[in-house]
């Protein structure tokens, strides 16, 4: 890993911990805790897992779950962080799982990133049990609204 990688990735990591205990961003990734519809010990991957939050909190709700992302320095510090959870160095268009794996599958700001998310999408389909179910979630950039009173700057934040 180059020091330009390791430096946009504390980056990433810096912006995602600001935005994570956000009361939305908490009720969304609640939410979609909820459409996995999966009991205590279902088996679960969350892909591109970042430093992994989402992961131990499900987890800690008794799920049998473990998250991959490519990047080391996510994964070293999704360790240190939940060391009572799994994570594994991995990326979504090669999961590091047999057919038929898991019965919950979940990626949170990741798709809309991949050069080839239908790769990923095949990849999904084949770790998951037939009655396996998807959560994907991400942002709609294009939705995006700031209510300020500073025109200038908001446009100036809206086109950046
Ligand atoms: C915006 S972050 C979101 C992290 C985490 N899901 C969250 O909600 O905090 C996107 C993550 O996707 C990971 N990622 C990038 N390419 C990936 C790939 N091909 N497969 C899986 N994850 C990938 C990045 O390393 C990063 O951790």
């Amino acid at each position: 890993m180059t020091d330009d990688t390791m430096d946009a990735t504390a980056e990433l990591i810096a912006r995602l911990d600001a935005a994570e205990t956000e009361a939305g961003a908490v009720r969304l990734r609640h939410h979609s805790y909820e459409l996995l519809h999966l009991s205590p010990g279902a088996s679960l991957v969350d892909v591109g897992c970042g430093t992994g939050r989402a992961v131990a909190e499900l987890h800690q709700r008794g799920m049998a779950a473990f998250g991959v992302d490519p990047d080391e320095l996510m994964i070293t510090t999704a360790r240190r962080r939940w060391p009572a959870a799994d994570f594994r160095v991995a990326s979504a268009e090669s999961l590091p799982l047999p057919d038929q794996a898991v019965s919950g599958y979940r990626a949170d700001k990741v798709l809309h990133e991949l050069p080839d998310p239908a790769a990923a999408l095949a990849e999904a389909h084949r770790v998951l049990t037939p009655a396996g179910r998807i959560v994907l979630v991400g942002q709609d950039w294009d939705a995006l609204m700031i209510d300020s009173s500073h025109a200038d700057l908001t446009r100036a934040i809206l086109r950046t």
